[in-house]
C-alpha cells in the first residue's frame, strides 16, 4: 500500500539545503538513491531534479517511522518531512548539501520501485543500448538532467532575444509537402488521399519565406526537422533548429549581426562568457585552402600547405599525376610529434585517411639525431626537398604528412586528419572555444555523377551582386550570400540571403535543370508568392542540439535530446518504428512488396 500526499507540499527541494537552513522544518521528495542500515539508525540519500541530499532516521525519535523505513529500498519514491539539522563531523565536502541531513519524522512512501536493470549512480558502467532502453531510468541522473537543464535555459534565452529584437514565434506544419535541404524525406501517408503523402519537414524553409511575404516581418520558431540521413555523432533524424527569418535585409551582415548577438547572449546567460570581439569571417576559399574544411576548427594551427608547384616536376609520379589531373599536393605539418607517434600510428594515420578518399599518405619523419624518415623523400631531389621544408617549415621533432589527389579528396582527407591527430595527441585547450563564420560559399557545385548543377546551400540563396554576370558564363565561379556559424570545428548554423526576385529565381532553377513541371508540381505556390510583392529577406537556422552539445560540453548528440534515436534510426526504449495493423495499411491503401532486409 502507497501512501497519499494528502495535501503535502514539499518546502525544498533536495539539493537546496544549507548550513542556514539548520533547524528549519522541511518536506521534501524524491526518489530513493543509496540507502544504509545501522540497525537503530537508517540513512537514505534522496534524489529529485536539485540534487540529493542525506535524510536520517533514528529509532529513537519514532520508532513506527523507522520501521516504515527499514522496506524503503532504492528508487522508491518518497515523501519526507522533519528537521534540517548539521551532519556535525560527518560532512561530505563533496556533496553540495554535505553539511546537513534532515532527521526525519514524518514519511510517505509514494511509489514502490521494482529493483531496476541497472543502478542508478554517476559513475555508470552499464553500455548505452540498456540506458537507452531504459531512458527515463537513466535521465534520473544528474549528468543527463543537468544537459536537458541547459537545453531548456538556451531556449530560454533564444526566445527572450528574439523576442526582445521583434522576431514572433509562429508555429508551422509538420504535415507539409517535401522541402528543399536535400535529404532524404520521412513521408506520411495519406488516408483521405490514397496514394498520396505529406512530407515531414526537413526544415521550414519554403513557409518561413512565405511568413515574410505574408509581412509578418521577423519570424522565429523552435522548429522540430525530420531527415532521413545517414546519422553520425552529432546527427540525428530528428531533431530542432532555431529558425528565423527577417525582412528588408540584402546583406549578410545583417543577418549575422543578429544570430552573432544571439549566440553572444547564450554564451553569457549559460556560461557566464563575454564574448565581446566579433567573430572573424573566413571565406570559404580560405577556410578550404588553410584548414581543408568549411567548418575549419582553427583552435590549433597544423595548416594545409600547396606544394604543388614544388612537386609537379619531382620524380614521384602520384605527385606529378596528381598536379597534371588538376588536382594538388598539399601536406600538413604535426610539430613536435615525430617522437610521440610510433611508425604504427603514422601507418594508421594512412588507413584514417582512406575513409575520405585518399589512396595513400605520405610522410617524412624528422627525428632529434637529425635523420628523416621517409617514404617519399626518395623521389625528390635535393632542391625539392629544401623547398618543401621550407614551406612547411619543418623542424626536428616534426613529421609532415602529404596527400597528392583531386582536390576535393586533398582538402577532405588533410581537413579531417589535423583534427584527427590533434584530438588524438591533445594539441588544444578543450575548454576553449573558437567562434567564426565561413562566408562567400559557392553557389553551385557540379555532380559529374548527375551530369548537372545543384545548390551548394539551398536553390533560394541569392547571388553575390558582382557575382551574377559569370551565372552565364562560369556558374561554378559564383558566390552566394550564404554564411555558416562554425564553433570547435561545428557548423552550429547555417543560412542566406534569399532570392526574391522572380526572374532570377527562374533562372536558377534553369540552371538547376529543373523543368517547368518540375518547378510547378515541387514549389509552384511557393514560386506564385513572389509575384504578389516579396521584401527582400534572409535568414538562418542554428541546430539547437548541436548548440546544446557545444555549451555542455559534450560530443554525444544523444546526451541533449530526451528521448534520442540510435544509429539505425529506431528508438530502443519504445521500439519505434514498429510495424502497424491490417486495417491501417488497407485504409491507407497500403500493400507491401517483400521486406528489404
Ligand atoms: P541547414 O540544413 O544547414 O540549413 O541546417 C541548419 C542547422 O541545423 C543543424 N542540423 C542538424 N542537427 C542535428 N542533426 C541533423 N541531422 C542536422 N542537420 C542539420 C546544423 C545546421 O547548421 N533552412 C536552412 C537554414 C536557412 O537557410 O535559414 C537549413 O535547414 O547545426
Ligand atoms: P608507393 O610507391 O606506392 O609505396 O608509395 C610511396 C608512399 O606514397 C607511401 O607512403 C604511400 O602511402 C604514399 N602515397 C601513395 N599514394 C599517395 C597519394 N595519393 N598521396 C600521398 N601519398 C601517397
Amino acid at each position: 500500500m502507497v501512501d497519499f500526499l494528502n495535501g503535502l507540499e514539499r518546502t525544498h527541494k533536495c539539493g537546496q539545503l544549507r548550513a542556514a537552513d539548520i533547524d528549519k522544518q522541511v518536506t521534501v521528495m524524491g526518489f530513493v538513491a543509496k540507502y544504509r542500515n545501522l540497525g537503530n539508525l537508517l540513512f537514505i540519500d534522496l534524489r529529485d531534479i536539485g540534487g540529493v541530499v542525506q535524510v536520517a532516521f533514528d529509532d529513537q525519535v519514532d520508532k513506527a517511522i523507522f520501521d516504515k523505513a527499514t522496506t524503503i529500498r532504492n528508487e522508491y519514491v518518497i515523501a519526507v518531512t522533519g528537521k534540517v539539522r548539521s551532519r556535525g563531523s560527518n560532512i561530505n565536502k563533496n556533496m553540495p548539501t554535505g553539511e546537513v541531513e534532515i532527521l526525519a519524522h514524518d514519511l510517505k512512501i509514494l511509489s514502490e520501485a521494482d529493483v531496476t536493470p541497472f543502478v542508478i549512480t554517476e559513475d555508470i558502467k552499464v553500455g548505452e543500448p540498456l540506458r537507452l532502453k531504459y531512458r527515463y531510468l537513466d535521465l534520473r541522473r544528474s549528468a543527463l538532467q543537468s544537459k536537458l537543464v541547459m537545453r531548456d535555459k538556451i531556449t530560454r534565452v533564444v526566445r527572450n532575444y528574439l523576442s526582445d529584437n521583434g522576431f514572433l514565434e509562429i508555429e508551422t506544419p509538420f504535415l507539409g509537402k517535401s522541402t528543399p535541404e536535400g535529404a532524404r524525406d520521412y513521408l506520411v501517408p495519406s488516408r483521405l488521399h490514397n496514394g498520396e503523402f505529406y512530407a515531414l519537414p526537413q526544415s521550414p524553409q519554403l513557409f518561413k519565406q512565405l511568413l515574410m511575404i505574408a509581412g509578418m516581418d521577423r519570424y522565429y520558431q523552435i522548429a522540430k526537422c525530420f531527415r532521413d540521413e545517414d546519422l553520425r555523432a552529432n546527427r540525428q533524424p530528428e531533431f530542432s533548429q532555431i529558425d528565423m527569418e527577417m525582412s528588408y535585409v540584402e546583406d549578410n551582415e545583417q543577418v549575422m549581426n543578429v544570430a552573432e548577438g544571439l549566440i553572444k547572449a547564450v554564451f553569457k546567460e549559460c556560461l557566464g562568457m563575454e564574448l565581446n570581439e566579433k567573430f572573424r569571417r573566413i571565406p570559404y576559399s580560405e577556410a578550404m585552402e588553410k584548414w581543408g574544411s568549411d567548418k575549419p576548427d582553427t583552435r590549433f594551427d597544423m595548416q594545409l600547405k600547396d606544394l604543388s608547384d614544388i612537386a609537379k616536376d619531382c620524380g614521384f609520379s602520384v605527385f606529378t599525376n596528381a598536379v597534371a589531373g588538376g588536382g594538388s599536393v598539399r601536406a600538413i605539418n604535426a610539430k613536435g610529434l615525430c617522437s610521440k607517434m610510433t611508425r604504427k600510428e603514422v601507418d594508421a594515420c594512412g588507413e584514417f585517411v582512406k575513409s575520405y578518399g585518399a589512396k595513400g599518405l605520405a610522410y617524412a619523419m624528422f627525428r632529434e639525431d637529425g635523420s628523416i624518415t621517409s617514404s617519399i623523400l626518395k623521389f625528390l631531389s635535393e632542391e625539392e626537398q629544401k623547398a618543401i621544408f621550407e614551406t612547411m617549415d619543418a623542424q626536428k621533432g616534426d613529421i609532415l604528412f602529404f596527400v597528392a589527389d583531386k582536390n576535393k579528396v586533398v582538402f577532405d582527407s588533410l581537413g579531417a586528419l589535423r583534427c584527427h591527430i590533434a584530438d588524438k595527441y591533445e594539441l588544444y585547450d578543450k575548454s576553449k572555444f573558437d567562434f567564426l563564420w565561413v562566408v562567400d560559399f559557392p553557389l553551385l557545385e557540379y555532380s559529374e555523377e548527375d551530369g548537372r548543377y545543384y545548390a551548394v546551400h539551398h536553390p533560394f540563396t541569392s547571388a553575390i551582386v558582382e557575382d551574377i554576370p559569370l551565372l552565364d558564363t562560369d556558374p561554378l565561379k559564383v558566390r552566394s550570400n550564404a554564411y555558416d556559424m562554425v564553433i570547435n570545428g561545428q557548423e552550429a548554423g547555417g543560412g542566406s540571403i534569399r532570392i526574391h526576385d522572380p526572374l532570377m529565381q527562374e533562372k536558377i532553377f534553369s540552371i538547376l535543370g529543373f523543368t517547368q513541371e518540375d518547378i510547378e508540381e515541387r514549389f509552384g505556390f511557393f514560386v506564385e508568392a513572389f509575384k504578389y510583392g516579396a521584401p527582400p529577406h534572409g535568414g538562418l537556422a542554428f541546430g539547437l542540439d548541436r548548440l546544446t552539445m557545444l555549451v555542455t560540453g559534450t560530443d554525444n548528440i544523444k546526451d541533449v535530446i530526451a528521448f534520442p534515436k540510435v544509429q539505425n534510426a529506431s528508438c530502443l526504449m519504445s521500439g519505434a518504428p514498429s510495424p502497424v495493423e491490417d486495417k491501417q495499411l488497407k485504409e491507407l491503401a497500403i500493400k507491401f512488396d517483400e521486406k528489404k532486409d
